[in-house]
């Protein structure tokens, strides 16, 4: 059978994951490639480093440029995260004439325009399906399966790490940063996990779902996004209480021609599907127009779900697919926008905020009262029993009819501001 010869970039969790899957498995991806996809070279940072597998002798090298002086290795997966070295690396692969796969959502989300010109110049292609949900196809559903379709919104929990961490907390009662080095030991979390729990990863896949599903040329860092990071045990709770439970959600929808964008932990009925994603899935809603709602679910993060979107996209590649595909991609081309963001503080929807209070006669008719201020309705609220003497710190929660972002955002603020509010306070919205 004939053989093509391929190269991985960095071997740290997903790039062992792709060895394994060529050398292990090599059978499975001849069959489907129609050749052997024969691993020539794989490049590292340390070659004294320990790796968790055996790489034939000669294949590994420190030396970028045994790949891309290699006259016969036409593709290669670039697996190192992080802008740089990167993008350098990504650029010299391109005018070396390789096709590059890449699961390095950030690097997209921050110099994809510059990558993917200079990608469409040389007449290469860049594949990555596995920068968006993991193991998930979503951005191959998108970009092609679902091209019939004017999409209207696209509901996702994209980072396999947050919905580990509030899962461990909410269902094992794991402590907070317990769960966030566990999500490091399985491999789902970045290199510097402040990127996972802040938002930001959500927020640059989001970017690029946008990006594909409505034209949209929104830089990842004007999504207004919130982390995980102030949630307390107390929210899934009371989540659980009020009939919901907490996932951190990117939502992109139309809403009078614009696009509504945002990232942030969200309550979502307990007895919705996305309530029962736990562990490191991801789950995607998208509603088309022809197709109506479609799921996809699986697993976001992770060394075997991560290699396996990117096999898949090197098979397409070896095989010729990519390189139809890429060109008619409108990916970061001169195309301008076809969507503009919405104006953020007109987001419409319900409020949980919880306050933690003094215990003292007025508190709540104060908060009620900036509420009233702000046009904002209650729809219930939950103060339990204290357990400790009048005047001692209790949560309130409040659950909020339809309102604003932006007049929730103010009077939320200025209650936080109130010298009777003593701890943690919490905001987040409600898809019902
Ligand atoms: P990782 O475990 O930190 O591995 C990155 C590897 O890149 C390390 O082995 C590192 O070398 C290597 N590297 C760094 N600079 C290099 C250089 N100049 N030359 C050669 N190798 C270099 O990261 P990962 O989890 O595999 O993630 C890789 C990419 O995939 C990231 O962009 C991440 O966002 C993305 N991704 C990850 C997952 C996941 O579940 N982990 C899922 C989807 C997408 P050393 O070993 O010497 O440090
Ligand atoms: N750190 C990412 C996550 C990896 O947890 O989802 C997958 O992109």
């Amino acid at each position: 059978m004939e053989k093509t010869k391929v190269a991985i970039v960095g071997m740290g969790t997903v790039g062992t994951g792709v060895a394994r899957l060529l050398l292990d498995y090599g059978d499975r991806t001849a069959r489907h490639a129609g050749r052997i996809l024969w691993l020539e070279k794989v490049v590292v940072r340390d070659l004294s480093k320990a790796r968790d597998m055996e790489i034939p002798e000669g294949v590994l090298t420190d030396d970028i440029a045994e790949v891309t002086e290699h006259p016969d290795i036409g593709c290669v997966v670039q697996v190192i995260g992080g802008l740089e070295p990167a993008r350098s690396i990504m650029i010299r692969l391109l005018e070396s004439g390789k096709d590059v796969v890449t699961a390095n959502k950030a690097l997209l989300a921050e110099h994809g325009p510059e990558l993917f010109d200079r990608a469409r110049q040389l007449g290469r292609a860049i594949a990555f399906d596995a920068a968006v949900a993991g193991g998930i196809p979503i951005v191959t559903n998108i970009s092609q399966c679902l091209s019939a379709n004017g999409i209207q919104s696209i509901h996702g929990i994209l980072n396999g790490t947050c919905n580990f961490v509030i899962s461990q907390m909410d269902e094992l009662g794991t402590d907070y940063q317990e769960a966030v080095r566990e999500a490091q030991r399985c491999g789902y979390a970045e290199a510097d996990p402040t990127t996972d729990v802040d938002g930001s990863d959500a927020a640059q896949k989001l970017a690029l779902l946008s990006h594909l599903a409505f034209g949209a040329r929104v830089h990842w860092k004007d999504i207004p996004r919130k982390g995980i990071e102030l949630l307390g045990p107390e929210d899934l709770r009371f989540a659980r209480e009020l009939g919901y439970r907490v996932k951190l959600l990117a939502v992109a929808q139309l809403v009078q021609d614009e696009l509504e964008l945002h990232v942030g932990p969200q309550l979502v009925r307990s007895d919705s599907p996305l309530a029962d994603v736990g562990s490191a899935y991801n789950a995607i809603r998208v509603v088309g127009d022809a197709i109506g709602r479609a799921w996809f679910h699986g697993m976001g993060a992770g060394q075997m779900p991560t290699a396996s979107a990117i096999v898949a996209d090197l098979i397409d590649m070896v095989v010729g697919r990519t390189a139809i595909t890429f060109r008619t991609l409108e990916l970061w081309s001169e195309q301008p926008a076809r969507v503009m963001p919405r104006d953020s503080g007109t987001a419409t929807g319900r409020y949980y905020l919880r306050f933690t209070a003094r215990d003292h006669p007025g508190v709540l008719a104060e908060i009620t009262g900036t509420l009233g201020r702000h046009g904002i309705s209650i729809a219930s609220f939950i103060q339990h029993e204290s357990e400790g003497q009048l005047g001692d710190n209790v949560p309130l929660v409040i659950m909020t009819h339809e309102s604003t972002e932006g007049a929730t955002q103010r009077a939320f603020n200025e209650i936080c501001e109130m010298e009777m509010i003593d701890g943690p306070s919490v905001r987040m919205r409600v898809l019902d």
